[in-house]
C-alpha cells in the first residue's frame, strides 16, 4: 500500500542526529557478529542487543512498536523478517540469520540489517546471501537527486532475478528519521522512471529480501514472523541513506 505521508527534507541538523543514529545502529550490528555462532539462541542475541543499546544512552525502537514484543529482529533461514528472538530457537551450523537493529538515539533512528553465515554456509546459502548484499548495494547506486523509486527497484529485480532469485513484495523499505516508518515506500521491484523523485535532504531504507524460491510469504499467528510460503532460503540486508546534493550518503556504516 502506497504511503500517503509527505516525504520529509531534514535539515543539516538533523542529518547529523541521523549520522549518530546511524552510526550507533552499525555498531550495535557488529558487537553482535561475533555472538553469531552455533548454540546461542536469538534471545541471548536480543538481550545483549538491549543491554548493549541501554548501555550507550539508546533505546530499541522495535521493543513495544505497534505491539512487537522484542528489541531487534532475528529472522533465520526460511524466515524472511520480523522474526521473534527466543530462547528455544538455537542457532546451529549451515543457518543463515539475518539481525535487524534499531536503536532510537537523541529522537532519531537508525535502521540496518545484515544476514550473517552460522558456522559454514551450503554453496547455496553463501549465493543467496552475497547476492542480497549486492542487491543493496544496486539499490544505493541508483540513488541521487531526480533519480526515482522505481530505479532502486528495478535494479534489484533486474539482478535478483538474473541470478536465478526472487524478490519480496509484500515489505519495502521506507523513510526514516523521528518516525520509524514513513513516507517514501521504497519498493524492491518496480520499473525504471517510475515513483517519486529523489532530493537532497530525504532519508530512506533500502533493504531488500531476496529468496531462493518463490517471493510469497507467509505471516505466522504471532502476526510478526514472516515465512517463505515454499519454506525455501530467504536472506536480507538494510541500510539507513541519505540524498546529497550529488548522490548518497550511507548512514549505516560504521566510521
Ligand atoms: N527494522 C525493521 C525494518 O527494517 C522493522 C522492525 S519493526 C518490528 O523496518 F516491530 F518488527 F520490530
Ligand atoms: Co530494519
Ligand atoms: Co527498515
Amino acid at each position: 500500500m502506497a504511503r500517503t505521508e509527505t516525504i520529509e527534507i531534514l535539515s543539516s541538523r538533523e542529518l547529523d542526529k541521523m549520522r549518530t543514529a546511524g552510526r550507533l545502529a552499525a555498531e550495535l550490528l557488529a558487537h553482535l557478529e561475533p555472538m553469531v555462532k552455533p548454540g546461542v539462541s536469538t534471545l541471548e542475541l536480543n538481550d545483549e542487543a538491549e543491554r548493549w543499546t541501554k548501555a550507550h544512552g539508546a533505546t530499541s525502537a522495535p521493543l513495544g512498536y505497534k505491539g512487537y514484543p522484542k528489541s531487534i529482529c532475528t529472522s533465520v533461514n526460511e524466515v524472511i523478517c520480523h522474526g521473534i528472538p527466543n530462547a528455544k530457537e538455537v542457532l546451529k551450523d549451515g543457518d543463515i540469520i539475518n539481525i535487524d537493529v534499531t536503536p532510537l538515539v537523541d529522537g532519531y533512528h537508525g535502521d540496518t540489517s545484515k544476514t550473517f553465515f552460522v558456522g559454514t554456509p551450503s554453496p547455496l546459502a553463501k549465493k543467496l546471501v552475497e547476492v542480497t548484499e549486492k542487491c543493496l548495494m544496486l539499490g544505493i547506486a541508483e540513488v541521487k537527486p531526480g533519480a526515482r523509486t522505481g530505479d532502486i527497484g528495478a535494479a534489484i529485480q533486474e539482478y535478483a532475478e538474473a541470478m536465478g532469485f526472487s524478490v519480496v513484495r509484500d515489505f519495502s523499505g521506507h523513510g526514516v528519521h523521528r518516525v520509524f516508518h514513513t513516507a517514501p515506500e521504497i519498493l524492491h521491484f518496480g520499473k525504471r522512471g517510475t515513483g517519486k523523485r529523489f532530493r537532497a535532504g530525504m532519508v530512506f531504507t533500502i533493504e531488500p529480501m531476496i529468496n531462493e524460491g518463490t517471493w510469497e510469504a507467509e505471516v505466522q499467528a504471532d502476526g510478526w514472523t514472516a515465512l517463505t510460503k515454499d519454506r525455501k532460503l530467504s536472506a536480507q540486508f538494510e541500510h539507513t541513506v541519505a540524498v546529497t546534493e550529488d548522490g548518497v550518503e550511507i548512514l549505516t556504516l560504521l566510521p
